[in-house]
């Protein structure tokens, strides 16, 4: 198998600072919803750590549900590509109900408006979305993030989740992407 141009770096935020973060966000979001129906819907792939996680920490008294749905506009690199792919979401919000986001990382913002228009067409009663990171690069899209995990400076990260090229998923930790020996790459 070829080697890749990168390779996780320097931890940017280390795996015990993530479940401090992750169980306050659960606490938060359980009291916002205290009483109510939820449906979280996690955006595949690269949130399905952060949602296993941010689900855990929800009251027991919430009433939740769960869903995927499938998102992309990323290819093998490491800039966006521009155009976005939304799976089907009106099956998932046919119920009625508060439906929340749950999405890795917000970049130009372009994938989080499209899913965001896809669920508000569907009809929800309300819609809100969290973001375990919200990078701060030049937004593009308009996208309101009702809960964030981190902001983080305008790198590419991998790890909890976040792949490169679909690898490193199963870090622990979040880490920068460095370029590796033999790197003719650029990175931002
Ligand atoms: P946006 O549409 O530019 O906001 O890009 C959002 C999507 O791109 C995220 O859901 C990720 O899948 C991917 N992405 C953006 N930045 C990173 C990163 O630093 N690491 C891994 N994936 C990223
Ligand atoms: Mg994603």
């Amino acid at each position: 198998m070829e080697t890749p141009p990168y390779t996780p770096g320097r931890i940017l935020i280390p795996q015990a600072r993530i479940a401090e973060r992750v169980r306050e966000l659960g606490r938060q979001i359980s009291s916002d919803y205290a009483g109510s129906d939820l449906l979280a819907v996690g955006v595949l792939r690269g949130s399905v750590v952060f949602a296993a996680d941010l689900l855990r920490a929800l009251e027991p008294e919430i009433r939740v549900r769960v869903d995927f749905v499938r998102a992309g506009s990323y290819g093998d690199g490491t800039t966006s590509r521009g155009e976005v792919t939304v799976g089907e979401t009106d099956h998932l919000v046919s119920a009625g109900g508060n439906v929340l986001i749950v999405d890795d990382v917000v970049d130009t913002g372009r994938t989080l408006r499209v899913l965001q228009e896809k669920f508000r067409a569907a009809g929800p009663r309300s819609l809100r979305t969290a973001a375990l990171l919200d990078k701060q690069a030049p937004r593009t899209d308009d996208c309101p993030i009702d809960y964030i995990g981190f902001s983080i400076p305008d790198v590419f990260v991998v790890g909890y989740g976040l792949d490169y090229a679909q690898r490193y998923r199963h870090l622990p930790d979040i880490r920068v992407l460095e370029a590796g020996p033999g790197s003719n790459v650029k990175q931002r």
